[in-house]
């Protein structure tokens, strides 16, 4: 059955463009594949984190994903600390992987550009051989995400072919499914930038726990231009631009079908509105349902990390083995 694998970090409100970009595929993929979903925490330690709320944001997440219409029952839910093959596989990615490649990643640069250069953490360099890991470990076909993720993908594939190459057939080499559309949401404040979980543009970024007077609000703020011609244009028109992507996203309709419908910027941002308080109802519902049971969470979690833990210890062994450590006698 082909395998399905993907994570979200813990480090903030979970919004609508890992709604669109993320979620809404794995609630799909969750009928027909068998699904791996992952809290991948360790991913946020690369980042200054408060330990408590580090705690909280991850218990969040969880919530987050039951939220958004994950299943436990039909996939495997777990944190990623609590396997601890993704670290310890990290490594072997890490002594495989060069140092020109990782210097190489966009998301890279840009964050360490934005956090001052020199003290940025090892980890945040390093966290595309993480990555891989939390993919390879599954033994994954398909890996579900928004735009942002293509080149954490490109690389986990080369790693893969690379380390089949050299120690013998060990890993899947797995593929990234993007959205057509939607694949790239942006702040709706400052549409040349991806919304993004960090609390720099609350006005920008619609969670996806939020009321549909907030919906309603911050869509009517969304930044457009001056012009007034309803036209998909995402370099000329981004605020614009984005809002009809999101109207075709949650329509299903073609961009183009949307743009022909309206002559105003004023009407096509209430419909908006109105389509997106609608699609994410079901989510604030379940989300005010599993918010009132941690313990249920928690239980859930355990069950899913036993789980993941059985399949990614297989592979770890494979991996150690291919590379000539010695099994523990
Ligand atoms: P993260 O936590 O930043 O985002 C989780 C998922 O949401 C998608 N996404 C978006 N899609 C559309 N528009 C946006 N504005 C937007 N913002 C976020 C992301 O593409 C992602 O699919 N490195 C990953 C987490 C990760 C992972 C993995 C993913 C760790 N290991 C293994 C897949 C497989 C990340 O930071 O995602």
């Amino acid at each position: 059955m082909t395998r399905v694998f993907s994570g979200v970090k813990p480090s903030g409100a979970l919004h609508l463009g890992n709604y669109l970009g993320a979620f809404r595929q794995w609630v799909a993929d969750q009928q027909e594949f068998d699904c791996y979903f992952c809290v991948v925490d360790l991913h946020s330690l690369t980042v200054e984190q408060d330990p408590s709320q580090l705690r909280q944001a991850t218990i969040e997440t969880a919530i987050g994903f039951l939220s958004a219409g994950i299943e436990p029952d039909q996939c495997t839910l777990f944190v990623q600390s609590h396997v601890h093959e993704h670290p310890e596989l990290a490594w072997l990615v890490e002594c495989t992987v060069s140092f020109g490649e990782l210097s190489r990643m966009t998301q890279f640069k840009d964050k360490a550009k934005a956090k001052g250069g020199e003290s940025v953490r090892a980890g945040l360099f390093t966290y595309p051989a993480l990555m891989a890991a939390d993919i390879l470990l599954y033994d994954t076909d398909r890996v579900p995400v928004g735009d942002d993720q293509r080149q954490h993908l490109e690389i986990t594939r080369d790693v893969a072919i690379r380390f089949n190459n050299r120690y013998g057939e060990t890993f899947v080499v797995p593929e990234a499914t993007v959205p057509r559309l939607a694949a790239r949401v942006m702040d709706l404040q400052h549409p040349e930038n991806k919304m993004s979980k960090s609390d720099e543009s609350p006005q920008g970024t619609i969670d996806m726990t939020d009321t549909p007077e907030q919906i309603v609000q911050k869509v009517r703020r969304a930044v457009t231009d001056t012009d007034g011609e309803v036209r998909y244009d995402p370099e000329l028109k981004p605020g614009l631009a984005n809002l009809l992507e999101l109207m075709a996203a949650v329509t299903g309709r073609s961009v183009d079908e949307v743009a022909s419908g309206y002559e105003q910027y004023g009407p096509l941002k209430a419909d908006l509105a109105e389509a997106l308080v609608e699609a994410l109802r079901p989510v604030r519902e379940r989300y005010a349902r599993y918010a009132a049971d941690p313990g249920e969470i928690a239980a859930l979690l355990g069950q899913g990390a036993e789980k993941a833990a059985s399949v990614a210890s297989k592979t770890l062994a494979r991996a150690k083995d291919a590379m000539g450590l010695l099994p523990r006698g």
